[in-house]
């Protein structure tokens, strides 16, 4: 069905998104980081010239979804923020968020995954995952268990950087993964590498989406120590709340398991970013100290903590682009979108868009912390029906991480990228780079 109405992006345009905005975000790895190509996109400050890419295109066509000049897909670009909270809002139907190239990307690890998923399978498996990482509350009926697992493995962590006298990002990211296979699995696969080493070389295929053949022997031995997880499930820990709820038909429980474990490694990005713009913002961290000394929730309320971790992320989105595909025509103001076109939502562009935000570029959490909603699309999380299910628990565990990297202890930046409050942040920021110096507060 052609698009009737709808602007269209000139040949020249869509090359220009194509090579200034597709391109370099999918180099830097969109199931898993390349640190070499964030290294890269962020000394060549692409994300801002992406940004800056967009913004340009934007103001050369009028209002509505822009759909680009492909040859073989049909895909749109969503550019003002009501088209972006519509196409949110109306997930999954008619924007799904099972676009072909995210399945095939998927598939190599998690083939039956809720995300993927479309019509009456995909409602059972979002239940079940909203269930069993309690979405709609702000505190996770095992934050008594996972909190101290937090607080444990970052004082672990600390004592080693007083140690050696620093924190490099590589540290952080083992002691991350520790406490993502205590949450998950229970204590007993703490020092598990097995499933993280399988699923991290899956990831590493997910990148090429439907480039890369799936390693169909790797895959049934990684979804199996799954299920053998969930069968032998130790109390306390996700897995065994997984295994206790009640499911519908074709739930697939083992097939929503890997988002988690994939989905904790931009959590501990940004608690690592966090802590480097805290290392370098003074008001940001006496900020943060105030909220933990005055404390009584056993650090399950922290809402300073909390809004920094978003503001992170917003800075630096780890879902850059939010894509979804209609199922069916959709007609919009300007015309009509036919079906099985890809929708894209680039978060960075509304993210920085110092036009309509205020401090657009700089640390600012408070902007987290009031009620009012201006209908600005911040979406690290995404939003809408299909809003990242897993956002209350991230909070609550990277809050505390937080926390604990923060209370006791100085840090300064010994290796990495300048950070400065009065200066605009930079689009990229290189965790795999830094390395924090840490030494005990006096
Ligand atoms: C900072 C960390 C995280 C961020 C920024 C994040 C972000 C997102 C985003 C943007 C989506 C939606 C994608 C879309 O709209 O197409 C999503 C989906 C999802 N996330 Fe997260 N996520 C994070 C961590 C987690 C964790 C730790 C879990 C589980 C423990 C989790 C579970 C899920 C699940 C199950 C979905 C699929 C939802 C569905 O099928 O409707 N996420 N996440």
């Amino acid at each position: 069905m052609p698009t009737t109405g709808l602007p269209t992006a000139s040949a020249l345009d869509t090359a220009r998104l194509l090579m200034g905005v597709f391109l370099p975000t999918v180099a830097k790895g969109p199931i898993i980081r390349r640190p070499w190509a964030v290294g890269l996109t962020a000394r060549l400050d692409l994300d801002t010239r992406a940004v800056g890419i967009v913004k340009k295109v934007h103001a050369r066509y009028p209002d509505g979804p822009l759909m680009l000049k492909l040859p073989v897909r049909k895909q749109a670009m969503v550019l003002a923020p009501g088209d972006a909270n519509t196409v949110l809002a109306r997930s999954p139907e008619p924007f799904s968020p099972a676009s072909s190239e995210k399945k095939a990307a998927l598939s190599h690890f998690q083939p039956y995954n809720s995300l993927i998923s479309r019509g009456p399978v995909r409602t059972v498996r979002r239940a079940l995952q909203e269930q069993v990482l309690d979405t709609d509350h702000p505190v996770h009926h095992l934050a008594a268990t996972f909190v101290p697992v937090v607080e444990e493995e970052m004082q672990g962590l600390l004592d080693e950087a007083m140690r050696t006298g620093s924190l490099p990002w590589g540290d952080f990211l083992d002691a991350w993964y520790r406490v993502v296979r205590r949450v998950v699995f229970g204590d007993h696969a703490r020092d598990d590498k097995n499933l993280t080493a399988m699923i991290i070389r899956l990831r590493k295929d997910g990148n090429w989406s439907f480039l890369k053949p799936v390693r169909r022997k790797t895959r049934a031995r990684f979804l199996k120590g799954i299920s053998d997880e969930l069968a032998n499930a130790e109390p306390g820990s996700l897995a065994s709340v997984m295994a206790a709820a009640p499911k519908g038909d074709d739930a697939e429980p083992a097939h929503q398991v890997p988002q988690w474990l994939f989905a904790f490694d931009p959590a501990g990005m940004a608690v690592f970013r966090a802590l480097t713009v805290f290392a370098t913002h003074p008001e940001a961290m006496a900020a943060a100290r105030r909220e933990i000394d005055a404390d009584t929730s056993g650090r399950r309320h922290l809402p300073y903590l909390r809004a920094s971790v978003l503001e992170a992320l917003r800075l630096w989105p780890t879902t850059p682009m939010i894509l979804r595909q209609t199922t069916q025509p959709v007609q919009w103001a300007q015309g009509l979108m036919p079906a099985d076109c890809g929708i894209l939502i680039y978060a960075p562009y509304f993210h920085r868009d110092e036009r309509s935000l205020r401090s657009a570029h700089n640390f600012a959490p408070e902007r987290w912390l009031t009620d009012e909603d201006d209908g600005w699309p911040l979406v690290p999380f995404s939003g809408g029906p299909v809003v990242c299910p897993g956002k209350q628990l991230v909070l609550l565990l990277t809050s505390a991480a937080l926390a604990s990297l923060v209370d006791g202890h100085d840090l300064r930046i010994e290796e990495g990228q300048a950070l400065d409050p009065g200066n605009p942040l930079p689009g990229t920021m290189d965790n795999y780079s830094v390395r924090l110096g840490v030494t005990a507060r006096v």
